[in-house]
């Protein structure tokens, strides 16, 4: 079964990549896929992009030309719940577009005609990306719950604000996750989502976010892959 590792940033694609000791490039819909073996498994990498529209197509591709029969997805976001903090990862139980809003016709976050405003991830494959990130970084707070996409990078603390009292569940914002998850949804796919926490959504979070790319983030990725890769387990 081939699976898809899908990345956010160049940093932690090439992190994977590392792992990777036979890929070769295929491109398609102008997109770098690299198709290899990681632990033996069959594997293709890529870049999601960035925004919701650029990572649906990423996955769309994965699943009908590359045939993968499972998506995960390694990235970094912006906490918005009071205890998430920079540096602890959140891996998603579900995932929201915070900025769809098609009210009065739909509620508010409603995906029209699917009558939910919410995608869960997959449990089994969440539950061990979850215990994998926790043996990749035996010191740091992996949280599990509610990530919010929307095609936003949130760098205002009003903002952050005004996202925490109208979604007090949410616990970290990003720009792919809820795309792939109603991909993932709607050609019958487990999804399973990890962002290690890159800044705040704040005043300060441009500048956290550009140092934390480089000093953190292609680390805890690629550990956290290798280490759900390398486990037993059936995948
Ligand atoms: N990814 C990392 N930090 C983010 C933020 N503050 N807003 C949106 N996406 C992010």
């Amino acid at each position: 079964m081939t699976i898809a590792i899908v990345s956010a940033m160049r940093e932690e694609l090439a992190a994977v990549l590392a792992l990777m000791p036979d890929e070769h490039k295929q491109l398609a819909a102008g997109r770098e896929f690299f198709v290899g073996h990681l632990h033996g498994r069959d594997v293709v990498a890529v870049l999601s992009r960035i925004g919701k529209v650029a990572a649906a197509t990423t996955a769309s591709v994965l699943i009908q030309q590359f045939g993968v029969k499972a998506i995960v997805f390694t990235g970094v976001a912006g906490g918005l719940a009071p205890g998430v903090h920079v540096g602890d990862v959140v891996v998603a139980d579900e995932f929201l577009q915070h900025d769809l809003d098609a009210s009065p016709i739909f509620p508010r976050y409603e995906v029209p005609l699917y009558g939910v405003s919410r995608f869960a991830t997959d449990a089994a494959l969440t539950a061990q990306l979850a215990a994998a990130a926790q043996r990749a970084l035996p010191g740091v707070k992996v949280h599990r719950g509610l990530v919010v996409s929307g095609d936003r990078f949130v760098s205002t603390t009003g903002e952050s604000r005004a996202l925490q009292s109208a979604l007090p569940d949410a616990l970290a914002v990003e720009m792919e996750g809820a795309a792939i998850a109603q991909v993932c949804h709607d050609f019958g796919i487990p999804f399973a989502a990890v962002r290690t926490i890159s800044d705040r959504a704040d005043d300060a979070a441009h500048g956290d976010f550009l140092k934390f790319i480089e000093e953190v983030a292609s680390r805890h990725s690629a550990a956290i892959v290798q280490a759900l890769l390398a486990a037993p387990d059936d995948l």
